[in-house]
């Protein structure tokens, strides 16, 4: 897939809405100006791979977007433009289209399941790099779900399009993934994290306060969930709650209801990658829940040395990390300013996440800027981003 980063032209809102029009036309006379739904990427300050295990994370959205503008049609035909590289696909509702326009047939027939929805063209445009670790399929996936409830006159709660996109993603596209990309780019509030309980999905608005930052490290080395090891390492969680089920006096659903007494008093009931992989799980929803505190109270440290040891942890037991991305790690967490740094995402490849307090950031920035292309790959890129909120509809410029 073509990498994108920042378009120089125009913002993604505008390109939408300019692609809706040069490949569809202006719509029929008096056309009302189209619906415009935009959509987050995400980073993930703590809590990797403990969404589908029930656990709990601390997602932020960044400021980079996926805008989706709609017009309605009078048939149930939808026709998608990605405006980024020039493609339209053309779907009935029972049609199964491959590449990027899986990720919308998917959304649309979840929504239908519920109740009507009239076709729609649709124009997509990104500034969410993709294969970068930074869920442009969850942003995608909730834009278009919004656009298309947008065009419909449909009103539904953001909780519910984040399940039916998470939905969309797990049978459309076939990542048995867990709901934190989906809630983040549902959920996040400007200038706050989230804290997520994939358990209750109870969630919280953690305020991050004006003194600290976000850089994100993309490493340029590809990831793509289906081909990677992420289903694999779901399977070995299952296989984890399984094993310590059938030795532990109460009944265990998943690796949450496991703590670290639980699992030392039976890891001989695991091999020793399923033990690491359950520690990973046990040891990071603990991290999560030290780092929203000091984030509540504004103690930058603490929440770096979570990330940081996240970061050890996913590379040593779950082994998700890869030498790009350790590389990222290493060299954020030499710079000055740099509370903590870890890989951020499915992993196998994608995007370091730092945080930096804010009088640090432009420097920081530039110094690993300069040092990316020799200590991380030649195709690593930085940039600054802000906390931005969830989905919304975008009312006409
Ligand atoms: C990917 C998945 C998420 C989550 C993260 C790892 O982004 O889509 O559900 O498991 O990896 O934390």
């Amino acid at each position: 897939m073509t990498r994108t980063n920042r378009a120089p032209e125009s913002d993604p809102h505008s390109r939408a809405v300019a692609g809706l029009r040069d490949a569809f036309g202006a719509g029929p006379g008096g056309s009302p100006d189209p619906v415009v739904a935009v959509a987050p990427g995400r980073v993930n300050l703590v809590g990797g791979h403990t969404d589908y295990n029930d656990g709990l994370c601390l997602p932020l959205a960044v400021d980079r977007h996926v805008a989706v503008a709609a017009r309605l049609r009078d048939d149930d035909v939808i026709r998608a433009r990605a405006t980024d590289f020039g493609e339209t696909a053309t779907f009935a509702p029972h049609d199964d289209p491959a590449g990027w326009a899986a990720y919308v047939a998917a959304v649309a027939r979840v929504l239908r399941e519920d109740a009507a929805l009239p076709g729609a063209d649709l124009a997509i445009a990104s500034d969410v790099p993709s294969g970068a670790g930074l869920s442009s399929s969850a942003a995608i996936e909730l834009a278009v779900g919004r656009a298309l409830l947008g065009v419909a006159g449909r009103k539904m709660a953001t909780t519910d399009l984040a399940l039916a996109c998470w939905r969309a993603e797990r049978e459309g596209v076939g990542v048995e993934c867990g709901i934190l990309d989906q809630f983040a780019a549902g959920l996040c509030e400007p200038d706050a994290a989230l804290f997520l309980d994939c358990r209750s999905r109870e969630f919280e608005h953690v305020p991050l306060g004006g003194d600290v930052g976000i850089l994100v490290i993309d490493t340029g080395v590809s990831h793509e969930l289906a081909d990677s090891g992420y289903n694999d390492r779901v399977r070995e969680c299952r296989e984890a709650v399984a094993a310590l089920d059938e030795v532990a006096d109460t009944d265990l659903q998943s690796l949450r209801d496991v703590d670290f007494d639980l699992l030392e008093r039976h890891a001989d009931a695991l091999g020793d990658t399923h033990y690491r992989r359950a520690r990973h799980v046990v040891s990071e929803n603990e991290r999560v829940k030290s780092a929203r505190e000091a984030l509540s109270a504004g103690d930058f440290d603490v929440v770096g040395d979570a990330m940081l040891a996240g970061h050890e942890s996913l590379r040593d037991d779950y082994e998700v990390s890869c030498t790009e991305l350790d590389a990222a790690v290493e060299l954020a967490a030499e710079t000055a300013g740099v509370y903590g740094a870890r890989m951020t995402g499915g992993g196998f490849g994608g995007s370091a996440v730092a945080l930096v307090a804010e009088s640090a950031l432009e420097r920081a920035e530039r110094e690993i800027r300069a040092a990316v292309a020799d200590r991380v790959s030649p195709k690593a890129d930085v940039f600054a981003c802000r906390p931005s909120g969830g989905v919304r509809l975008v009312q006409p410029e």
